[in-house]
């Protein structure tokens, strides 16, 4: 079985973080998110993994190589010019041989993808969406079925006003080769504006399968901090204890039991941490490796890469600190701040809430438009 993940993606909206850093290689507890997803292809039965890759290829290809590591085999076709989520798909036709799976590479979910198979094989058609409901699907594409399932419309980011339906696209799709006749070549086309609309209009079937799975986009810093939340509060079996790639000398404290003082669960510690002993950290706080926590230092919330040092008396609370970040003395941060990579807080500045604090220029001009 084959799968094509869409990561080709900027991740604007999780930038300074995507700087440096594509989307896809922003780390859960230590690990590449592209690497988790992966992990669960895998485990469904997946062999063949085609990676519509665009923005900074070179970090994905660099940490995944052939893939042989994760037992599967990797596909890597880079798009010069974004081509879109249609588009991108097309662009990888000639490795399609069958069926295939296609994943927005930024959806954290414990969705099991046999699911969509058995879907796939008793109702037939082009393809079938994973679909879930959400308080407001104005952000998403609402997908409108009958009481079979099958999809009667696919409205893109609609007015939350006028949404026809709480039930979203999920971002996982299985689709049947034929589709990719409707998708013109070396051409953007949006799967979600175009081609689903498109198929729907000329009487094609597409299958809807609506399930309350565990489910987050994780391409916003506020979701992103969400989906370590929930796994520390084990709202989905992304166990960080029983999942081997996270047990690289990494430690996660639960509950009250066993942890030090200065640690208040749950909270996720990488490997060479350093914690003063009058620091406070957590709840809900995830230590990158190599992370410095030095005297009456307060974290709250907070989610912190490798490498970053937070020095005497300084508070964080609710931000994420990419790698290698440093907050002086007695420095605040705000709430809802994200800080790219190598970023210094200078000792004693209050930084306001939900700043975005850049990576380095060498970093922005390498990636600005021209
Ligand atoms: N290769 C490639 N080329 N990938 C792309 C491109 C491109 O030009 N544009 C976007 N992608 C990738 C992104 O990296 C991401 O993994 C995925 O396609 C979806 O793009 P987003 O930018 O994250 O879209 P969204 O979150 O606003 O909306 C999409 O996801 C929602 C669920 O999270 C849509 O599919 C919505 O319909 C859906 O509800
Ligand atoms: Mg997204």
């Amino acid at each position: 079985m084959q799968a094509v993940i869409l990561v080709g993606g900027e991740g604007t909206r999780l930038r300074p973080l995507t700087y440096g850093t594509p989307k896809p290689m922003v780390p859960l507890f230590g690990v590449p998110f592209l690497e988790r997803t992966l992990s669960r292809l895998k485990s469904a039965g997946v062999d063949h993994v085609i990676l519509a890759a665009g923005y900074l290829p070179d970090a994905i290809t660099r940490h995944l190589g052939d893939g042989a590591r994760l037992g599967l085999k990797l596909t890597y076709v880079i798009e010069k010019e974004p081509l879109g989520t249609a588009g991108a798909i097309k662009n990888v036709e000639q490795y399609i041989s069958g069926p295939f799976f296609v994943l927005n590479g930024d959806v954290l979910t414990s969705l099991d993808l046999r699911k969509m198979i058995e879907v796939h094989e008793k109702r037939g058609g082009l393809g079938v969406l994973h679909s879930i409901r959400v308080e407001d699907p104005s952000a998403f594409g609402c997908v409108v079925r009958d009481e079979t399932g099958r999809v009667k419309s696919f409205i893109e980011k609609p007015p939350r006003e006028t949404a026809p339906t709480d039930e979203i696209n999920a971002g996982t799709y299985l689709l049947d080769p034929a589709v990719l006749e409707a998708i013109p070549k070396d051409t953007n086309v949006s799967i979600e504006r175009a081609t689903f609309p498109k198929l729907l209009a000329e009487g094609k079937a597409l299958y809807a399968y609506l399930s309350d799975d565990y489910w987050l986009d994780v391409g916003r810093p506020d979701q992103y901090l969400k989906a370590h939340r929930d796994v520390l509060d084990r709202q989905l079996a992304l166990d960080p204890l029983a999942d081997p790639e996270m047990h690289r000398g990494a430690f996660i404290f639960a509950g009250a039991i066993g942890a030090p003082s200065n640690i208040e669960p749950p909270v996720f510690i990488g490997e060479n941490v350093e914690i003063a002993p009058n620091a406070m950290v957590g709840p809900y706080t995830v230590l990158g490796d190599g992370t410095r926590i030095g005297p009456n230092v307060v974290v709250r919330g907070s989610v912190l890469w490798d490498g970053v040092h937070i020095e005497e008396g300084a508070h964080v609370t609710d931000v994420i600190l990419a790698s290698r970040v440093r907050v002086g003395k007695l420095a605040q941060v705000g709430a809802g701040t994200v800080a790219g990579h190598d970023q210094h807080v200078e000792p004693g500045t209050v930084v306001a809430p939900d700043s975005r604090l850049p990576a380095t220029q060498a970093e922005q001009a390498a990636v600005a438009p021209t």
